[in-house]
């Protein structure tokens, strides 16, 4: 008897291999064993797709008392029921499978793009079948570009149908199908069809084996050189989660990291190719002092005296700050708060704009019209947005200019050379920034640890991928220095000190630590009601 007939309660109460567990209705085996820590082998199963073919076989379990296996991605967990994931019966089907999956499978893990992070290579591993018992030649179907940027190897797919299951179920885009059937089938667009939809990568990411690779990542990395790091896409203001990989301090690909409330399993193509782009670009790298018509490079301590200096001399009578949207919300913090100490109350960011598009099925996740990751966080700290093509406001003759990561493309010629002292923190030295008294080398945000805050008021937290070049520091440390020199607020060397200093000075973050935003955020103002009111989604 369930507990719903019983008592009343909406969930089932099981056994997996020895362990009870009790889960809602409706959970299936496979995810009911995941709570325990058992992780069924599995190829067709996403938790992000939501149809269940049942398809590869692999995730068959033993019922205790029942004469056949079941797939336990589409059996319901029921009370009372005794699951055996590893019985010698389970683990010889599961052997089976393998076995039949490599009758063609080409020998290509050496070059393949997925070894080392491939679940047929291990699953052959796991369960031994290592050595063939067929003879004749196999199957040779070749490569085939599928899409502009996705190349798919026939002779590795496994026809899971992940692939074509994310398309038509979640994309809602028919365009993929299995074409032929038995030992023939492989994966094609639908006959005068191409696939070509904004969240088309996601499909390299489903696929379990190494038959479907983005182009620009073909033979780039092998999976043990590469490092993996939780970071947010800056391509819009959505905010998804992601893992970059990296490999010799260059970002080689991207993929997205499961968010319940931004962007489930998924993120756009946009993202992915902005963020691999972001490798590119002459960087500023010392900190550079103005002496006479030159910049001069100096250390950290002396220019930040000399800046501090500079400030006292010009005191507090005001001018002009520009900050760009993709600076981090402790960026943001320590700048304008050394703009209160200069006597500056306006600054400005603009937004670059794009088109938009969604993902039908997942309603949070849109690629967004504003091209950044932090406008929310402009808004939070007092920054007045302007149009992505205004000119920016001429500071009056004697006044102080100082501009964070903008890249000026709108300044024009001769920008800052009236002002007092302008003062420029950047990662890259723009042409406008040449009239600068004093250049300050930052960190990107994939060169250091901080949040950002996205379209709906979550702040989420990034982590250093990549080394900065030569002496870069992050902004926010080289600001709360200046500002420490100047005897207002102290120096921090750490994130959590930064975030504790902003969420203690700004009421929208009151309350937030680096501990607590933990890897899923949470909404400013602390708006626990609105995190739990987020839009149904297909998770599971
Ligand atoms: S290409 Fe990959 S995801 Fe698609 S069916 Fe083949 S193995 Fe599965
Ligand atoms: S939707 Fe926006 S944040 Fe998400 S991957 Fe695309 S560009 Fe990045
Ligand atoms: S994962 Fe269950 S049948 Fe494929």
């Amino acid at each position: 008897m369930s507990d719903l007939d019983g008592g009343g309660l909406d969930t089932v109460t099981l056994t997996i291999d020895g362990v009870e567990v009790t889960v809602p209705k409706g959970t299936r085996v496979i995810e009911a064993a995941e709570r325990t820590g058992v992780v069924v082998p599995r190829y067709c199963y996403h938790p992000g797709i939501p149809t269940r073919p049942a398809q590869c076989r692999m995730c068959l379990v033993e019922i205790e008392g029942q004469p056949k296996l079941q797939p336990s991605c589409v059996l319901e967990a029921q009370d009372g029921m005794s699951i055996l994931t590893a019985s010698e019966t389970a683990e010889k089907a599961r052997q089976s499978v393998i076995e039949f999956l490599l009758v063609n499978h080409p020998l290509d893990c050496p070059i393949c793009d997925a070894a080392g992070q491939c679940m047929l290579q291990d699953y052959a591993y796991v369960t031994t079948q290592l050595k063939s018992r067929v003879d004749e030649p196999k199957t040779v179907m070749g490569r085939d570009r599928i899409a502009d940027d996705i190349l798919y190897f026939a002779d590795r797919c496994i026809i899971c149908t992940r692939c074509v299951r994310f398309m038509r179920d979640v994309a809602e885009d028919d365009s993929l199908v299995v074409a032929q059937r038995g030992h023939k089938a492989y994966i094609d667009t639908f006959p005068g069809r191409d696939l070509d939809n904004p969240f088309q990568g996601n499909i390299v990411d489903v696929c379990p084996v190494g038959a479907l690779v983005h182009e620009d990542f073909v033979f780039k990395a092998r999976a043990w050189d590469m490092d993996a790091t939780a970071g947010i896409c800056p391509g819009c203001s959505t905010g998804c989660n992601v893992t970059i990989d990296t490999k010799e301090n260059q970002i080689v690909r991207l993929k997205p990291r499961h968010n319940a409330e931004v962007n489930s399993y998924w993120m756009c193509d946009h993202g992915r190719k902005h963020l691999v782009m972001s490798n590119r670009g002459i960087r500023a790298e010392v900190p550079m002092i103005r002496d006479g018509d030159s910049l001069r490079a100096t250390d950290w301590p002396t220019a930040i005296a000399w800046i501090a200096a500079r400030i006292r001399q010009a005191g507090s009578n005001g001018g002009l700050g520009i900050a760009s949207p993709n600076s981090s919300n402790e960026n943001l913090f320590y700048f304008s708060r050394l703009l209160s100490r200069l006597g500056i109350d306006r600054w400005e960011y603009s937004v670059p704009q794009g088109s938009t598009a969604s993902l039908p099925t997942v309603p949070r996740l849109e690629l967004r019209a504003d091209r950044a990751a932090n406008g929310k966080g402009g808004e939070l700290f007092g920054g007045t947005r302007v149009d992505a093509e205004a000119v920016p406001s001429p500071a009056r003759a004697g006044e102080t200019i100082v501009v964070l990561e903008d890249g000026l493309a709108e300044a024009p010629d001769g920008f800052g050379s009236e002002a007092g002292f302008f003062l420029y923190v950047g990662s890259r030295l723009p042409d406008a920034a040449r009239e600068a008294d004093a250049v300050l080398p930052i960190a990107t945000f994939a060169e250091m640890d901080g949040t950002f805050t996205n379209f709906e008021g979550r702040v989420q937290r990034f982590h250093r991928a990549l080394q900065a070049p030569g002496i870069a520091r992050p902004a926010w440390m080289v600001l709360a220095r200046v500002l420490a020199a100047l005897d207002d607020l102290e120096p921090v060397s750490d994130v959590g000190a930064a975030l504790d200093a902003m969420a203690s000075a700004t009421a929208a973050f009151a309350g937030m630590s680096w501990q607590g935003l933990g890897l899923k955020g949470a909404l400013v103002g602390g708006d626990a009601a609105a995190v739990g009111a987020a839009p149904a989604e297909i998770d599971g």
